[in-house]
């Protein structure tokens, strides 16, 4: 298959959706599919502090996160033919949206508050979404925090060049409606 070119820019997919959208899974098999590479932002945080996120947070807290996470941000952005797995909130910097927006297109992988609860519910390393002892929440309170980071987020998301639903669908078929999407913009 010849590369897609996606007109303009250096060839830059960014994914973006609230954690438990689906982004890390997805990121991959679209690259692949595209013949790009592949970045996930948040392992490259990992990798380059040789913290955990959570570790970040407890040391550094959000704001110490925002800006290891913006500096790995420039750097993947500097990349060309890659597709690239953000974080849930790093478009929520207003600098990071726009050098997204500068260097490549953004997808909103859109879900629903239920599947987020069922993909990130017993699991610890989301510190956003732990109390702050760090266990996990209630579901009760886990879903009241999901509503307003959701709430104060979706501005952010609706900035994205594609929005699309992946919940009650297989990975395939939104993979596939992604790359249909992008072969329209070919013509
Ligand atoms: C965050 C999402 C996480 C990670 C960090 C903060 C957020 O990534 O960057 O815990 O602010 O939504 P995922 O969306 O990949 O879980």
């Amino acid at each position: 298959m010849s590369k897609i070119s996606l007109q303009n820019k250096q060839n830059l997919i960014f994914l973006t959706g609230f954690m438990g959208s689906g982004k890390s899974t997805l990121a991959p098999i679209l690259a692949q599919k595209l013949g790009y590479n592949f970045i996930d932002i948040d392992e490259e945080i990992e990798k380059s502090t040789g913290k955990s996120i959570n570790e970040i947070f407890m040391e550094s807290g959000e704001t110490g996160f925002r800006k290891i996470e913006q500096s790995l941000l420039q750097n993947a952005s500097k990349q060309s033919e890659c597709v690239i797995s953000l974080g849930g909130g790093t478009i929520t910097q207003v600098e990071n949206l726009q050098l997204i927006k500068s260097n490549g297109i953004l997808i909103y992988l859109k879900t629903n508050v239920d599947s987020i609860i069922e993909r990130v519910k017993q699991k610890t390393d989301r510190p956003l979404l732990l109390d702050i002892h760090g266990e996990v929440l209630s579901e009760e309170d886990l879903r009241n925090r999901i509503l307003k980071l959701l709430e104060q987020r979706e501005p952010f998301y609706q900035q994205a060049d594609l929005i699309i639903q992946t919940y009650n669908r297989t990975i395939a078929s939104t993979v596939e409606e992604i790359l249909q999407w992008i072969h329209s913009l070919q013509k």
